[in-house]
């Protein structure tokens, strides 16, 4: 064996060795080709074939858009459009369909790769499969939009009188859905009193004290009286250097029950 052979032998042995590790990647691999017509696939590696349910003959030589349906955002295949049309890298999070129709979601990085030897770009695709993750995320999101939902609950107790028990603590996102909550009921209801009952409040911190302040000169606006029940003695204390309760035009009560009787 000469020198030369030896070479290639050597090569060869590397290039199996390389492909073996890029089969075992765990993530999908394509290489792509955009010299050619509709920039086709080139290569792919062992990954891509489990994910995407094709086998690799239905995957050479095409584009790498046959992985997309009826919900891939546009968005997304607006920012691969640019970056390859820039010779950029990107990534995207975008739902693909496997072979079988079922969707997933792909975290896609897209880079180009110049090879010198052949003076050519190539663009390598890589793919990761994370529909756990955003399956995730999307009940996190649901289960906090309904724990907000519930940390509003306004208990119409009477025509003209709701009741609104605020529990645990009051910050400033938790102040904000407060207001937009309380201004959207007051606004369809049009009720003469709103209860704010603090009795299950045990935190009074500057949100909580600016949001009482916020509230009585929203409901003011719209023609309706804020009362406040349970608050504690030392609550229009640690209001001072925030809000002069004083100035407000606000009512305020040991209890609902004693509220009631007055506003009656
Ligand atoms: C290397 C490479 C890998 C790609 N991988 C994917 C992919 O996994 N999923 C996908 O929806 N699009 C993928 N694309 C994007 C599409 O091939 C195509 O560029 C995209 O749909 C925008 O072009 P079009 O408007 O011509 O379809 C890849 C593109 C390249 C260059």
């Amino acid at each position: 064996m000469n020198y030369n052979s030896l070479d290639k032998l050597e090569e060869i042995q590397q290039n199996e060795f390389i492909k073996a590790a890029i089969d075992h990647v765990g993530a999908g691999v394509v290489i792509s080709d955009p010299e050619q017509e509709d920039n086709p696939i080139i290569y792919v590696n062992k990954g891509f074939v489990d994910l995407s349910g094709y086998e690799a003959d239905e995957i050479l030589g095409y584009n790498c858009r046959f992985l997309q349906g009826e919900d891939t955002e546009e968005d997304s295949l607006e920012k691969i459009r640019e970056a390859l049309a820039n010779s950029k890298s990107v990534q995207v999070e975008l739902l693909n369909y496997r072979k079988d129709g079922t969707p997933f979601w792909n975290e896609l990085q897209i880079f180009p790769v110049y090879i010198e030897n052949m003076d050519q770009n190539f663009f390598v695709g890589v793919q990761k499969d994370i529909t756990k993750r955003k399956d995730a995320e999307n009940l996190v999101g649901h289960y906090s939009s309904e724990v907000r939902r519930l940390s509003t609950p306004i208990v119409p107790i009477e025509e003209n009188i709701s009741v609104l028990p605020l529990i645990g603590t009051v910050d400033e996102d938790r102040l904000q859905q407060i207001l937009d909550v309380v201004s959207h009921h007051v606004q369809e209801s049009k009720e003469d009193y709103l209860i704010l009952d603090l009795s299950a409040v045990h935190t009074f911190n500057k949100d909580l004290h600016i949001g009482i302040y916020q509230l009585n000169q929203l409901l003011d606006l719209m023609g309706t009286t804020l009362v406040l029940t349970g608050v504690k003695p030392n609550f229009a204390l640690q209001s001072a250097p925030y809000v002069n309760l004083g100035e407000l035009s606000l009512k305020s009560y040991i209890s609902v029950k004693q509220a009631l009787q007055e506003i009656r």
